[in-house]
């Protein structure tokens, strides 16, 4: 039985029939109210709305002290008010940006790369992620696997069968193509203070993309940085190829790159070329990449660190793996604020 209210919302100018046990983004569904969102748990952003009037508080927690302040609201975690009034809309310009295709490779692995050229001036710290918007509003959260410096936003999307954004992609993304995006988020970030402390990255499948990034920035900042970068797949067939990856190995002699496949090594696949493709690749360079670990990340970062005390510690991908990670990480010794993660959860 619906939970009615006396609350009055509206979404624009449509006034919404209030059921207060579900969160305002059910109430404007059941409404036929085709408002964008993603990860239906406060995370992706994708369900952020302009507010006026009773403003939710459980749907600015995790919002940054402006979007506070200029009334934003996460609609996927918040429940109407209990009394007032709620007006809703979509975010200005201002927090609707956009980027045209100018490049969509599918890789080995089900991999899809996608670069986007911003339509207009906008900045992003490397690890951040953005929520990509279909042009019927399905958004899904990404994150940048490009710098600044690179004058465009890449991303790896591993393709999901039937995925609504990442099948759409595939199969109707097209080069010169607009592509609505939110504003960059998260704090998956370098931090200033952390220079000079060894690294350790860790990421699973498509998180390798801002690992690379923030990598990429440490090493700008710190060219002598102490870095070691585990990427954990599967199956050995689902690695792609990092372009970016050749030029730091040949640059940074002090960078460790531990690749980590958990069934085991198919004798026949020569992952050195699988990770940079010839004629790149020279001899000293898969000399590097050729100590291919087998087993779980856990158990291979557990072997390789009997402590991590001194160390910051950067996890993207699986839920899992970042969650036994950041166990494993703080019992080892590292600081909580030296923890930094991006769990890609399903929507
Ligand atoms: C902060 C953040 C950053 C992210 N960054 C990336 C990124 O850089 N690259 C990337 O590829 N993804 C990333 N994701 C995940 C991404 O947002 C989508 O969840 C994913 O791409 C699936 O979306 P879809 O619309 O294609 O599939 P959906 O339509 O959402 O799902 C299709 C089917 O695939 C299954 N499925 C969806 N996701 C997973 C999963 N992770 N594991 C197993 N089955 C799944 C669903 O259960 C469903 O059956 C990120 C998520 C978050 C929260
Ligand atoms: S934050 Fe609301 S849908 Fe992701």
């Amino acid at each position: 039985m619906k939970a009615h209210s006396s609350v009055q919302m509206w979404f624009d100018d449509k006034r919404v029939e209030v059921d207060s046990a579900k969160t305002i983004l059910a109430n404007l569904l059941d409404a036929g109210i085709p408002v964008p969102y993603g990860c239906g748990n406060g995370l992706c952003c994708a369900c952020m709305l302009q507010a006026e009037g009773t403003l939710p508080q459980e749907g600015q927690d995790s919002l940054t002290p402006s979007e506070k302040a200029s009334g934003k609201v996460l609609i996927c975690k918040a429940y109407p008010p209990t009394q007032g009034e709620l007006r809703l809309s979509l975010p200005g310009q201002s927090t609707v940006l956009e980027g045209c295709i100018t490049e969509k490779t599918l890789l080995p692995g089900g991999v899809i790369r996608l670069s986007l050229q911003p339509t207009s001036h906008f900045t992003w710290e490397a690890g951040q992620f953005v929520t990509l918007f279909r042009p019927d509003g399905v958004g899904r959260a990404y994150s940048i696997a490009s710098v600044m410096a690179d004058g465009v936003l890449t991303f790896h999307i591993r393709h999901r069968l039937q995925g609504q954004f990442s099948d759409w992609l595939k199969i109707q993304g097209r080069l010169g193509e607009t592509v609505r995006l939110s504003t960059p988020q998260g704090h998956f970030v370098l931090s200033d203070t952390n220079i000079g402390k060894p690294h350790v990255f860790i990421a699973t499948g498509t998180g390798i993309g801002a690992v690379m990034a923030v990598v990429r920035t440490l090493l700008a900042q710190d060219p002598n940085a102490a870095i070691s970068v585990y990427w954990a797949m599967g199956e050995v067939e689902h690695f792609y190829p990092l372009p970016e990856l050749i030029l730091l190995l040949a640059k940074y002699r002090q960078l460790r790159f531990i690749p980590v496949v958990r069934r085991g090594v198919n004798p026949s696949v020569d992952f050195s070329k699988i990770l940079l493709p010839l004629p790149l690749s020279t001899p000293a360079q898969k000399s590097r990449l050729e100590d291919i670990r087998t087993g779980e990340v856990e158990s291979v970062l557990r072997s390789d660190f009997s402590s991590l005390s001194g160390h910051c510690v950067y996890l993207c991908g699986s839920p899992t793996m970042v969650e036994q990670l950041s166990r494993l990480s703080f019992m080892r010794g590292v600081a909580k604020a030296d923890i930094y993660s991006d769990a890609f959860l399903k929507a």
